[in-house]
């Protein structure tokens, strides 16, 4: 008896990827033909996808500010909301900045923010020998990358020159991994989620050693959640950086932003940035009352 499989069109694709879960299925279904190189290549890509694999694993690229950025099993896919940073970031940065991407998974942060804000210098690091691979790739030509515990594997000659510091830390409480969507808590790497206790166990350490990097009127910016932010911002200001919460309600974005003081007195060394689109300062920030959109959301 012999057997012949149907062939996979858009819509039985959506189906199958509908009911495994997905909600944009037919939107994927769409990338995923216009990735596949035969017929075979396609039917492994759906049923990946389906397996729970991230859309963006599968494609082998994820979309950031504008950029295709390459991925694959292993790292971290660069999340929308993570752009507010980067807009952050270009605003605050000086001519030709000196950019360091600490925590930087696939590079996706250096390579925005090399594409808006033409820097000087790049240089980016992370401590999984996975994600190293991916940012040296998607780095290629644009910057440095360097491997290991935060700013251990940095050249010294940076200190105090470092003009913007990205640091996208794992952030997600220890306790809450396990409530990620299965993208993330199967697919991607513990240590790429994982912020500790509260969550904020790597931006304290960030924080602790970002102002002998940071050049006067330089600036850390860090993500974190609606419902960390009060603490985030507590952790950011305790080692002498003056900070500020900026939120982003389109994208659920919340961005800790610190500036080292040029003086004793405090003066930024830079004029405040001015609002990006779609950016406000809330006056405070209000105590913790829904739960976080995790870097796994
Ligand atoms: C949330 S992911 C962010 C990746 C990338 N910046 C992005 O936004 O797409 C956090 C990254 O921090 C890295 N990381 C975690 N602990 C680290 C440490 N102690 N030193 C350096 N990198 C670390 C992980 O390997 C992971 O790539």
């Amino acid at each position: 008896m012999s057997s012949s499989a149907s062939p996979l069109t858009a819509s039985s694709i959506a189906a199958r990827l509908r009911a495994a879960g997905c909600v944009f299925a037919e939107d994927e279904a769409a990338l995923l033909i216009s990735a596949a190189a035969d017929p075979g290549g396609l039917a492994a890509m759906v049923g990946h996808r389906a397996d729970g694999l991230p859309l963006e694993h599968v494609l082998g690229w994820a979309e950031f500010c504008g950029l295709r950025i390459a991925v694959g099993p292993g790292v971290f896919v660069p999340r929308r909301r993570t752009e507010f940073l980067v807009r952050q970031a270009a605003a605050a940065a000086p001519v030709r900045p000196v950019v360091v991407d600490l925590c930087c998974g696939s590079g996706a942060l250096g390579a925005a923010l090399a594409s808006l804000a033409d820097p000087a210098e790049l240089h980016a690091a992370d401590v999984d020998p996975a994600a190293v691979r991916w940012a040296r790739r998607n780095l290629s030509g644009l910057g440095q990358v360097h491997e290991g515990d935060l700013f251990t594997p940095l050249p010294r000659s940076l200190r105090g020159r470092v003009d913007v510091l990205l640091a996208n830390v794992p952030y997600v409480p220890s306790d809450d991994v396990g409530l990620l969507p299965v993208e993330a808590r199967v697919h991607e790497p513990r240590v790429a989620l994982d912020g500790g206790g509260d969550g904020l166990d790597v931006l304290r350490r960030v924080a602790a050693e970002a102002p002998g990097w940071l050049a006067p009127g330089g600036s850390l910016l860090v993500e974190t959640s609606e419902r960390q932010a009060a603490r985030a911002e507590e952790a950011v200001g305790a080692h002498g950086l003056e900070p500020r919460v900026v939120v982003c309600d389109e994208l659920y974005a919340t961005v800790v932003i610190g500036t080292r003081p040029c003086t004793p007195t405090g003066a930024p060394a830079v004029p405040a940035p001015s609002p990006v689109p779609g950016a406000s300062t809330p006056p405070t920030v209000p105590a913790p009352s829904v739960a976080p959109a995790p870097p796994g959301g």
